[in-house]
């Protein structure tokens, strides 16, 4: 089964807690984006607003790290009750320490790539991470474009993770809407981060299981063999 992951980032900031309300029934996961305003050109939130909604919400978090030295930032996010932290693979120095920080916490780690940065940086980190995050627009901002540039990326991540007989989940984040959500399930894609096609829609439940039936939909059909498009190639 596809996972959705809300992205709080399109979400009313006075009324969090009442935002998190309207998915916690169907939402799969809850992503937080921490900002900095140095790695990425802007600034969100930190540990003390995570552990404030961590008393709202049964939902896993997972926090995606947009931030310059992400070494100091674990401990204090995995107090603030975090199940899953990622961290971009273009901020660390010591990518394998960073991962063994987070996983002594017996947190879920996971990396996370920009749209422009090759896979080949992951062969000898991939055994140990639980996620790999591709970045499917430029991080930094919600409601942006999806890159369909990214699509080879999904699909060769996933043809790397069964050579390799590994099962970590492949995210994809950016521009995830009702039209977009097919290709990147047909690439491979396993957890939907989706920000403005779930706040910014008028009934966010909704939203979230729309995405979820198209999602699994397609997953299905792709299971059977059945791919849409060459389906639509046959018969024209
Ligand atoms: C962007 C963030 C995303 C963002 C996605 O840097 O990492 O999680 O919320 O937003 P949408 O789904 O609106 O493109
Ligand atoms: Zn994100």
């Amino acid at each position: 089964m596809i996972k959705i992951s809300p992205s709080i980032l399109s979400a009313d900031f006075s009324c969090l807690h009442q935002e998190i309300r309207k998915v916690e029934k169907v939402a799969d996961l809850l992503h937080l984006d921490v900002m900095d305003g140095h790695f990425v050109p802007n600034i969100t939130f930190g540990p003390m607003v995570v552990k404030c909604l961590r008393k709202k919400s049964n939902l896993p978090f997972e926090v995606h790290l947009m931030v310059d030295n992400p070494e100091e930032w674990i401990e204090p996010f995995a107090q603030a009750g975090c199940d899953i932290i990622t961290v971009h693979i273009e901020t660390s120095y010591h990518l394998d320490r960073l991962i063994t920080s987070i996983k002594e916490r017996e947190i879920k780690a996971g990396v996370a790539l920009n749209p422009s940065t090759p896979l080949c940086e992951l062969e000898y980190i991939l055994p140990r991470l639980d996620l790999v995050l591709l970045m499917t627009v430029n991080p930094g901002f919600g409601a942006q474009s999806f890159l369909p540039g990214v699509l080879p990326k999904i699909r060769d991540l996933k043809e790397m993770g069964k050579k390799r007989g590994l099962s970590f989940e492949i995210e994809v984040d950016g521009g995830i809407n009702h039209d977009t959500v097919r290709k990147v399930v047909q690439a491979g894609a396993t957890i939907l981060v989706a920000g403005i096609a779930v706040f910014g829609a008028p009934d966010p439940q909704k939203a979230v299981l729309k995405l979820k039936e198209v999602a699994n939909t397609t997953l299905k059909k792709e299971t059977a063999g059945v791919n849409e498009d060459s389906i639509a190639k046959d018969r024209s």
